[in-house]
């Protein structure tokens, strides 16, 4: 509980994105208290440069007229389905007063309230926390869960039987591929060039993370982020990318990587080819992909579409305590 009582001059404010220059400036400087930068650019986010997808809105909770606390929560903007939390901050003389649970609270109602079916966050792994206290549990690593329905109304996110889509990743996919990173995915490596790896394999250390270090990576340095999307937008039951080489010596080189949920690794072949022909799109001319040694299936779909072994090294990756190999394949265009 609380150590002291809430405060009753207590005042929260709601805040969808795109934010006014004002509003844009008192939370910056609130998120400044604490932090230099978070997992995404704030002056985009709340200029709405992520918005055409993605609904980011930003609880401000006020004291005699001062912002004390903040918390942000994301969703699809069209088909809410999981939310992600964020941004959770109280200025150091406010803490301890119940204000930190409030402004959560208050994030997860605007998740409820949109027709999100649960919520996530990463976080420092401790016994008790705020999120503890909010409903949240541990499920992996860094990262938290709570429910915003019933049990029994939570669907089957990545149920096998559903209609699949392949294109280009969006900000809307934030949430959806957060949750898809948080499953114990049989893939060790979900992404080798930024070291994502699965929670069963590693505990996790992103959650929000996830998507913006893939995005900012990828597609803003010239190579492209896919999702394999399952039957609502902004469902993510997988992803491709291809990190373009920096440089003139190296711009005609690209790696790329992917991984599925379990139930759609079916799905590899197609999303490799894809990956490929957006490749050839952004002319590159040699692509490789680096492998985990325990991951023969994603090997062999590489292999099956003309890669080559060129290099294997054998302690290359820590995979629970353990070294393992990684095997660098390419191939030409
Ligand atoms: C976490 C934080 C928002 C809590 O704000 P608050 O207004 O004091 O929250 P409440 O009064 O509702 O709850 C206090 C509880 O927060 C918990 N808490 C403190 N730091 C925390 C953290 N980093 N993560 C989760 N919970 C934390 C404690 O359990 C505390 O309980 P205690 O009084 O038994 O120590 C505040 O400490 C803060 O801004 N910390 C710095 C930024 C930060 O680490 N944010 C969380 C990122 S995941």
């Amino acid at each position: 509980m609380p150590t002291t009582e809430l405060p009753v001059d207590l005042h929260l404010e709601t805040h969808p994105y795109p934010l006014v220059p004002d509003a844009q400036q008192e939370l910056i400087q609130l998120l400044r208290t604490e932090w230099n930068r978070t997992d995404y650019d704030w002056l985009e986010a709340m200029n709405g440069d992520y918005g055409s997808n993605l609904a980011i809105t930003s609880i401000v909770a006020r004291r005699r007229g001062e912002a004390v606390a903040t918390a942000t929560v994301h969703h699809h903007r069209t088909c809410p389905e999981a939310a992600v939390l964020g941004g959770v901050l109280t200025r150091r003389q406010h803490r301890g007063h119940g204000i930190g649970g409030r402004v959560v609270a208050a994030a997860l109602a605007v998740a409820q309230r949109a027709g999100c079916v649960l919520c996530l966050l990463g976080t420092a792994k401790s016994p008790t926390n705020l999120y503890s206290r909010n409903g949240f549990d541990w499920i992996r690593g860094s990262v938290m869960r709570r429910a915003l329905t019933p049990a029994d109304a939570v669907p089957d996110i990545f149920a096998p039987e559903q209609a699949t889509t392949l294109r280009a990743a969006d900000w809307g996919d934030l949430p959806g591929l957060s949750l898809l990173a948080a499953q114990p995915l049989a893939t060790a490596c979900l992404d080798f060039p930024r070291g994502l790896f699965s929670s069963r394999y590693v505990s996790p250390e992103r959650c929000l993370s996830n998507f913006p270090v893939l995005w900012y990576d990828t597609v803003v340095r010239g190579g492209a982020l896919q999702v394999v999307e399952g039957a609502q937008a902004g469902r993510v039951l997988g992803f491709g990318s291809i990190s373009r080489g920096a440089g003139s010596g190296r711009r005609h080189t690209g790696t790329i990587d992917l991984c599925l949920h379990d139930a759609h690794i079916h799905l590899q072949p197609e999303l490799l080819a894809s990956l490929l022909d957006q490749c050839r799109v952004l002319g590159l001319s040699q692509v490789d992909a680096w492998v985990a040694g325990l991951d023969e299936a994603k090997q062999d779909c590489l292999r099956d579409a003309g890669f080559v072994e060129q290099a294997r090294l054998p302690s290359a990756l820590v995979v629970g305590e353990e070294p393992v190999a990684a095997v660098l394949l390419g191939r030409e265009l």
